[in-house]
């Protein structure tokens, strides 16, 4: 049913899956003869697709509706849509906080999108984050970039690091069927697209929850596609790098020399607390043997400073352990405590100082190991 057509902006937060989950949006409202716009001014319908890693990127949203608030007192028929891990986890309390907010709608909601906002349209205030089984990726994903793709070939995580919120946000792990994905990049390669970027938020467990294939099976199958000339895949779970995946990655053409591998921390101890399932020890053993396989690969990494109880020995061993490794470059974020996550109330929480002091620490440690990888200078 083609009811309304008119402009919206969809801003977007968070990681590539979200952004990923903004180009389906916009597919799907293209397919419904709305206009897509970048400018907020001039759209009929606002669309934030937020995100809830840390504090930081929920107080961004909540700024970001502040403004609208006043855009709407300015033009009352303005329509707010608040989507992502953010809605998925603050549900009503959206409503309570922003109360210009005329629709939530959660991470599994994104293929309703056109019904809800004629549901919005015509009734008012709609809020839907329930589960949904409906297979996102067979809708078509509008892509703005003409080269490279992203591809989510799973979503959700069965993890259970103790930081963190995506697993409430984005639920139990779904790989999808093989068949599904193959079908896609085929596609994709008739179109002309030479880079696919396979997304999960444990991209390497694909296939866990299927039992009939793993990730290595899928790559072998995603290198054959003719056309496609790179793949790449994000993110990484250091505890799924097993043997046979890292022999597989030098045997395939097509697989990027670069490797994200979050490690969080050099300490055993906080790495335990983490509830991350490796070892300091059993990381390097995995970068000693992807480095001797494939030895001009990239390695990156996330690190978190300041988690509880994180001492300043347990700090120290972090330090060595990027030393040791030498990353081509590392995301490196403070902790921000979660509202529903176990180490939410943990004891021995760090002082903001505390942590601030070892994020500018660590940065600068990064930059110095990274600038003389540069110069390739060992
Ligand atoms: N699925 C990916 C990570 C997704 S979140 C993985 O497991 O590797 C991206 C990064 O954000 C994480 O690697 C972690 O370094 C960081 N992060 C997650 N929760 C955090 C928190 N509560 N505080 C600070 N950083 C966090
Ligand atoms: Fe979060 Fe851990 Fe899952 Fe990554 S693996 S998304 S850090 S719970
Ligand atoms: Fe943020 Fe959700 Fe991605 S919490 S990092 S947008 S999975």
């Amino acid at each position: 049913m083609k009811t309304y057509g008119g402009k919206v902006c969809i801003k977007t937060y968070g990681c590539q899956m979200n952004v990923y989950d903004s180009e389906i949006m916009t597919g799907l409202l293209i397919d419904e003869d709305y206009k897509i716009t970048e400018d907020m001014n001039e759209a009929d319908i606002i669309l934030l697709n937020t995100c809830s890693i840390r504090k930081k990127a929920e107080d961004k949203v909540y700024s970001q509706l502040g403004v609208l608030r006043k855009l709407k007192e300015k033009r009352p028929s303005l329509i707010l849509g608040v989507g992502g891990c953010m809605a998925q986890r603050e549900g009503t309390e959206i409503f309570r906080k922003s109360p210009s907010v005329d629709l939530i709608f959660g991470t599994q909601q994104i293929c309703n999108l056109p019904a809800l906002l004629n549901k919005v349209i015509r009734r008012g205030k709609v809020m839907a984050i329930e589960e949904e089984k409906i297979d996102q990726e067979e809708v078509r994903a509008y892509r703005a970039d003409k080269t490279k793709v992203y591809v989510a070939i799973m979503r959700g995580c069965d993890n259970h690091c103790t930081y963190c919120v995506v697993p409430s946000a984005r639920g139990r792990q779904r790989s999808r069927p093989p068949e599904g994905i193959i079908r896609e990049i085929e596609n994709l390669a008739k179109e002309g697209y030479k880079e696919v970027t396979l997304l999960g938020q444990n991209v390497i467990a694909y296939g866990k929850d299927l039992g009939e294939i793993d990730f290595a099976d899928l790559l072998e199958r995603i290198n054959k596609i003719e056309g496609i000339e790179k793949i790449r895949f994000i993110t990484s779970h250091p505890k799924d790098m097993s043997d046979r995946l890292i022999e597989t990655l030098p045997r395939l053409s097509k697989i990027c020399e670069d490797l994200h591998l979050p490690v969080q921390s050099g300490s055993n101890r906080i790495l335990k607390a983490m509830n991350r399932g490796y070892t300091r020890e059993e990381y390097l053993k995995i970068i000693g043997k992807v480095r001797s396989l494939i030895p001009r690969i990239s390695t990156t990494t996330d690190i978190i400073v300041g988690f509880p109880g994180e001492s300043e020995k347990d700090f120290t061993d972090t330090l060595g352990l990027m030393k040791e490794v030498r990353f081509a470059s590392a995301y490196i974020f403070k902790y921000s405590s979660r509202p529903g996550t176990s180490a939410e109330r943990m004891p021995g929480q760090i002082p903001e100082e505390i942590k601030l002091k070892r994020l500018h620490k660590i940065i600068s440690l990064q930059r110095a190991i990274a600038t003389t990888k540069a110069q390739n200078i060992r």
